[in-house]
C-alpha cells in the first residue's frame, strides 16, 4: 500500500484577473490531503472517504468508463469527490499501462470542500501519485502536474486552471500566466485563514466578472490593476517583504469587491483580521462565499476570527513548500 499527500492552496494574489491573461501567484497551504492506494487482484475500485461530506461513506464499482457511479448520499460534492478519485485512478491506469488495474483507495483530507483552497486539486494530486507508485511507476512532479490537470478538466468539463493541480504538485508559490506555470522564490509567509463554512458558485462568479468587464470600462481596468498589483507582489516577494505584500492583498481585496465577488462574510473576515494586526487580508479564490487568507505571524487573527459573525473556522497554515509527497 502507498500513502501520498499533497497540499491545498491559496491565491495570495490575482484570482479572476488570470482568467484574462494577467499573471497570478497561488501558494501551496500546511493542510493536505491524503489517499492511500492498494492494488486488487481484480479491477474493482473501493473508495472509502472520511471528509469528502460530513458523514464518510464506501462506494465500491468495477466498470469507471462511464465516469463516477452513482452514490446513495447523492450530494454533489460527494459525487465530484467520487469524481476525482475516479479520474485520477483512470491517469495512474494510463501512466503504469496497466487498464485493468483495481485499487482499495482511503482518502482524508483537512481541507474545507470547494472554499477556494484547492481540495479537488490536492485529492486529484495524491490519488495519482498513489495509484502510480502503487503499481511501480515513479512520475515526477511536472508529470502528476499535468495528469492531475487533464484529470480535473474531464471532471469538471474542460473548465480547469492549471493552478490548482500545478501548485499542489509542486508546492511552493507559484506563479501563473495562461499556461504557464512556475515555481518562484518565497519567503515563509505566516498564513492565517478564515473559513464561512459555505462555498461560492465558480462559474456564476466567473461569468459575472466578464459580463462586468464587458460592460463597463472600469471593470477592465479593475482586472488590469490586479495584473500591476500581482507584479508588484512577485517584486516584494522576491525581497522577502511581507508588510509591502499584506498592503498588496488589502488592495486586491479591494478591486475583487469592486468587481462583486466578495460577500458579507468574507469582508466581515477580512476587517477582522486588519483590525486584529494581520499585515493584509483578501478573500481568495472564485470568492462569493469560502475562506479569506491573512498574513499574521501572532495568534491574534486567528483568534479575532474566531469571535468574527460569519466565521465558522479559522487556522493557522505556513506556506508549504512541500508538494505532493509519499507519507511514511
Ligand atoms: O475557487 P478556486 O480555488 O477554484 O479558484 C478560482 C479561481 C478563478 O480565477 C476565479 C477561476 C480560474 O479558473 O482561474
Amino acid at each position: 500500500m502507498v500513502v501520498s499527500s499533497a497540499p491545498g492552496k491559496v491565491y495570495l494574489f490575482g484570482e479572476h484577473a488570470v482568467v484574462y491573461g494577467e499573471p497570478a501567484v497561488p501558494c501551496a497551504i500546511e493542510r493536505r490531503a491524503r489517499v492511500s492506494a492498494e492494488a486488487r487482484d481484480d479491477d474493482r475500485i473501493r473508495v472509502h472517504a472520511e471528509d469528502l461530506s460530513l458523514n464518510g461513506f464506501t462506494v465500491e464499482y468495477s466498470d469507471s468508463s462511464d465516469g463516477a457511479p452513482d452514490v446513495d448520499a447523492a450530494e454533489s460534492l460527494v459525487q465530484a469527490g467520487i469524481g476525482y478519485i475516479d479520474a485520477a485512478v483512470e491517469q495512474a491506469r494510463d501512466a503504469a499501462g496497466e487498464p485493468d488495474a483495481g485499487f482499495d483507495i482511503t482518502v482524508e483530507s483537512e481541507i474545507p470542500l470547494g472554499a477556494g483552497l484547492g481540495s479537488s486539486a490536492a485529492v486529484t494530486t495524491a490519488g495519482i501519485d498513489a495509484g502510480t507508485r502503487e503499481l511501480g511507476v515513479e512520475l515526477s512532479a511536472e508529470e502528476i502536474a499535468e495528469r492531475a490537470y487533464r484529470a480535473e478538466l474531464e471532471v469538471q468539463n474542460g473548465e480547469a486552471s492549471r493552478a490548482d493541480t500545478f501548485c499542489s504538485a509542486t508546492g511552493g508559490a507559484v506563479r501563473v500566466e495562461g499556461d504557464d506555470c512556475r515555481g518562484i522564490d518565497a519567503p515563509d509567509l505566516p498564513f492565517v485563514i478564515g473559513f464561512d463554512g459555505g462555498a461560492g458558485d465558480t462559474g456564476e462568479l466567473v461569468a459575472g466578472v466578464r459580463a462586468l468587464r464587458e460592460e463597463y470600462d472600469f471593470a477592465a481596468d479593475t482586472v488590469e490593476g490586479i495584473g500591476d498589483i500581482v507584479r508588484s507582489g512577485e517584486r516584494a516577494l522576491a525581497a522577502g517583504d511581507v508588510e509591502e505584500l499584506g498592503d498588496l492583498m488589502n488592495f486586491n481585496h479591494g478591486l475583487l469587491e469592486a468587481l462583486g465577488v466578495s460577500s458579507r462574510s468574507l469582508d466581515q473576515m477580512v476587517w477582522a483580521a486588519r483590525d486584529a494586526g494581520a499585515y493584509g487580508a483578501k478573500l481568495t479564490g472564485a470568492g462569493g462565499g469560502g475562506c479569506i487568507v491573512a498574513l499574521d505571524p501572532t495568534e491574534s487573527t486567528e483568534t479575532a476570527l474566531r469571535y468574527t459573525p460569519g466565521c465558522e473556522d479559522a487556522f493557522r497554515a505556513e506556506l508549504d513548500t512541500d508538494g505532493v509527497r509519499v507519507e511514511e
